[in-house]
């Protein structure tokens, strides 16, 4: 699988814990040295671990089957419009949030097409776009030695977007994925981060989501 703009906090943590699941990862980046560094930087913090993860472009990183879209939410429609040829009929996952800080609290923002998931699928109409992994904190996901306990909710109006996003998260110890239906759930979705990420302001918390009944 590949992660666009995978050389941030999010794409690294992702990175490393499917690699340590067995997963060939490729980072990308804008720039291909600064995605070798970071792959590098991952195998040797985790030397025991023969993690698989190297660096690439992100036109490399999506000649992935799979792909993850890990750039700032204002950055992913363009980025993923300049990459819809080679994005066509694939999965790719969108986990970024529209979010604002302000004090001590982030704001949740609507994005064009009430999701940055649904902009992301209008910039790659060929793609098969799932919305997920918006909960997981980076810090948490980088760090092996953490123990993960989490649900990971995922939606998609394409069911083979649903059933490989879903395989994905579950190769991940301690994570549950759940389809939670549609691309129309995305707003909601990446809102819900900004009362998650104010929990963990206010609480000095690296909290994950769990839910009950389910
Ligand atoms: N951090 C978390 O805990 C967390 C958890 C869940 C979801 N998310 C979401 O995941 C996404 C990434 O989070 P992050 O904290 O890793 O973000 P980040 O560090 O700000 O950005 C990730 C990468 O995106 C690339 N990038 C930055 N600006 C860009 C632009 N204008 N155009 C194209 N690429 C650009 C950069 O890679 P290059 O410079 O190497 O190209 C950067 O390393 C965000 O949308 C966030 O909402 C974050």
């Amino acid at each position: 699988m590949g992660i666009v703009g995978g050389t941030g906090p999010a794409g690294r943590g992702l990175a490393t814990r499917l690699a340590a699941a067995g997963v060939d990862v490729t980072i990308g980046s804008r720039e291909r040295l600064r995605a070798d560094e970071i792959a590098d930087g991952v195998r040797a913090r985790w030397p025991e671990r023969n993690l698989t993860i190297v660096g690439a472009d992100n036109a490399g990183a999506v000649s992935a089957d799979l792909v993850v879209v890990a750039t700032p939410w204002d950055a992913a429609p363009s980025t993923v419009r300049s990459l819809a040829g080679e994005l066509a009929g694939k999965v790719v996952i969108s986990m970024a949030n529209a979010l604002v800080k302000d004090g001590r609290e982030m704001l949740p923002l609507i994005p064009a097409r009430g999701s940055v998931a649904a902009a992301v699928a209008a910039a790659a109409p060929g793609a098969l776009v799932a919305a997920s992994l918006h909960h997981l904190p980076a810090s948490q996901m980088e760090d092996l030695d953490a123990t993960l306990l989490a649900d990971v909710l995922v939606c998609s109006d394409h069911l083979e977007a649903t059933a490989a996003t879903v395989e994905l998260i579950g190769a991940i110890d301690g994570l549950r994925p759940l389809d939670a239906g549609s691309l129309n759930q995305a707003g909601a979705i990446e809102a819900f981060t900004a009362v998650c990420v104010t929990l963990n302001i206010r609480h000095r918390a690296h909290s994950t989501l769990r839910l009950a009944g389910i």
